[in-house]
């Protein structure tokens, strides 16, 4: 697909970050933007963005936790915008895991699930057999991350497990769609190459309640990128981070490309994919891999 002219895109998590800055990149390429997020405050500042370019879009608040929600979302996309060509499954969360991981509150493993993994899940559900009954070539994007997709960092081993197991259902979805050869194609897009500057150490603002973290549960303490500078810098360590624009550049690029994966490593993240790599097929342990 080279022109998003007119074409509806579908993008949950679009309230901030990633999804905020896909909605303003996919309007200004000229597509009619539906724009899906739990947090109502949220869509409506990527509606303001969205009006200033003179895009058409919608927004609807929908929690991607639940199917009935999600089903609500894609109903309104097919039978009211009149079909989809291109769906984000972007929505992602970080509860702030810390320190050994017997001792994580069950909730911060529930939520994290249930939105990284079952969102995607969700999504898929809700959109994947209509895609494929529309019979056009049409785009399903799902944001995973290097970190449980590629390595494994020990201190956000919740996060990190969701995100192997959002890889191995893309992957999957990849493989089904790509043997039926269905106009549907698939994408995995991996923010970066260096973290990216957004909500996400700050998810507890739209943490529902039958998540709540207990008060002695245990805490990163970093809520914002500029909390992990400050930790790097303790280590000694310089934290580079992306623009959540650069990342929608590099997803619209890679459908143009028809690419699966959409990613863009730093040399730090490539060689310990290496490392790793290299260790399973020499049957070595695991080396350990550090933000730095
Ligand atoms: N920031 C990074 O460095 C980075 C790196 C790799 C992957 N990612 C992934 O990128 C995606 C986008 O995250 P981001 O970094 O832009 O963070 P963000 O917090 O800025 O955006 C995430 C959005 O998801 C929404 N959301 C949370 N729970 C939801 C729910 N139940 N239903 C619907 N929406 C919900 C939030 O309200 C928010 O608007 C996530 O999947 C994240 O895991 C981010």
């Amino acid at each position: 697909m080279q022109d998003f002219t007119d074409k509806l895109v579908v993008i949950t998590g679009a309230a901030s970050g990633v999804g905020r800055s896909l909605a303003v990149a996919m309007a200004e390429a000229g597509a009619r933007v539906l724009a899906a997020d739990i947090d109502g405050a949220g869509l409506l500042e990527t509606k303001a963005a969205l009006d200033a370019r003179g895009a058409v879009s919608y927004t609807s608040e929908c929690d991607v936790t639940s199917q009935a929600s999600v089903d609500a979302l894609a109903a309104r996309a097919f039978d009211e915008l009149g079909g989809v060509h291109l769906v984000f499954a972007n929505a992602g969360i970080a509860a702030g895991e810390a320190g050994p991981l017997w001792g994580y509150a069950e909730s911060d493993w529930k939520w994290t699930f249930d939105v990284n993994l079952w969102g995607v899940v969700h999504t898929i559900n809700a959109f994947m057999s209509r895609l494929q009954d529309q019979a056009d070539e049409a785009h399903f994007v799902i944001t995973g991350s290097g970190n449980g997709a590629f390595i494994v960092y020990p201190d956000q081993p919740v996060y990190t497990a969701t995100k192997a197991a959002v890889q191995a259902v893309t992957e999957a979805l990849y493989l089904q769609t790509a043997a039926q050869n269905s106009p549907v194609k698939v994408h995995a897009l991996f923010p970066g190459p260096y973290i990216v500057d957004t909500g996400i150490f700050d998810s507890d603002r739209v943490r529902p309640e039958r998540f709540a973290k207990s008060a002695d549960a245990p805490d990163s303490g970093i809520h914002s990128a500029d909390d992990m500078r400050q930790m790097m810098e303790d280590y000694g360590m310089e934290l580079k981070t992306t623009h959540p624009d650069e990342v929608a550049q590099m997803a619209l690029k890679g459908i143009r490309e028809d690419k699966f994966w959409i990613m863009s490593l730093n040399p730090g993240s490539e060689s310990q994919i290496k490392a790793r790599m290299d260790a399973i097929l020499h049957r070595q342990n695991p080396p350990i891999p550090s933000l730095g």
